[in-house]
């Protein structure tokens, strides 16, 4: 390990170990791999001790990475976990087989929506999330240049605040299930056989069915329509709804989406 300081444990077990890290991420989280571990550094945050909770929770219950150690120190979190193997469900091969794609992310959906949650140690309700958007909102976390061009603005929602209170007087039914919280293609992984594991937990726990279908719609979305740089024919996102066997409710989609906008 040279030039990154790790907690004195971590340090003199990963000591000497290759790594490299990986930027594909959105967050501000440093990920880095080592052939058969994955360790996430981030600054202290509710998100990152979720993750590990739910990690513990998850072992045995769906395939996701195993907790190996989490840590502490000086304001940094540092949350060493095993690696999952497989191809990330944005990966070209998979793109290329849309069909296959949709069927494997409705089958993680289903696998999701099987785990018995009563003893769940994690709510990702709507008012659980309204709360921490509140709190955002109110302290001008919102990143308005990071949201999709139509939210804000002309025909839009005049402001952060605006959008939150139609999201607070507008709450659809809840349907309950374990939620992956950030259900897009890389968080996702697939192998020859089926579904490799899941991953990036921090928003995981109990929510609402319709939370990870929307953010799994949108991310096929975009990744065929040219947002990260690509534009693919012959993938089309509402095939989703068809594998899952579900109709579109379009009332919860807009509002999950929306909601997101807001983290
Ligand atoms: N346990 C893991 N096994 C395999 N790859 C991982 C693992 N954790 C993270 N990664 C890789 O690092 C990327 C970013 O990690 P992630 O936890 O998703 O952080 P972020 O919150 O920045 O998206 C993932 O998309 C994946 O490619
Ligand atoms: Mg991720």
């Amino acid at each position: 390990m040279e030039q990154l300081w790790l907690p004195p444990a971590m340090e003199r077990r990963l000591r000497g170990a290759a790594y490299s890290e990986n930027t594909i991420g959105l967050s501000k989280a440093k990920v880095l791999m080592f052939s058969d571990m994955v360790l996430k550094i981030q600054p202290e945050a509710p998100w990152a001790d979720r993750e590990a909770a739910i990690l513990e929770w998850l072992a045995g219950r769906i395939p996701a990475p195993e907790l190996i150690e989490y840590e502490k120190c000086d304001g940094m979190s540092y949350l060493l976990m095993t690696r999952i193997y497989g191809r990330m469900a944005c990966d070209d091969v998979l793109l290329e087989q849309p069909e296959l794609l949709v069927a494997r992310l409705a089958e993680a959906l289903h696998m999701l929506w099987n785990v018995d949650i009563s003893s769940c140690p994690v709510i990702r309700d709507m008012d659980t999330e309204l709360a921490e958007a509140r709190y955002r909102v109110e302290n001008g976390m919102v990143e308005i240049e990071r949201t999709e061009p139509e939210t804000f603005g002309a025909g839009g929602f005049q402001s952060p605040e605006e959008l939150l209170v139609w999201l607070e007087n507008n709450k659809p039914p809840y349907d309950p299930v374990l939620s992956h919280g950030d259900f897009c293609l890389p968080n996702i992984f697939f192998t020859e056989e089926g579904i490799g594991g899941l991953i990036d937990l921090g928003d995981s726990g109990v929510g609402d069915r319709w939370r990870d279908i929307a953010l799994c719609h949108r991310s096929l979305r975009h990744n065929v329509d040219g947002t990260f740089g690509r534009i693919r024919r012959g993938v089309n996102p509402d095939a989703l709804f068809d594998a899952l066997g579900v109709t579109p409710d379009k009332e919860k989609l807009r509002w999950y989406l929306l909601l997101d906008e807001l983290f």
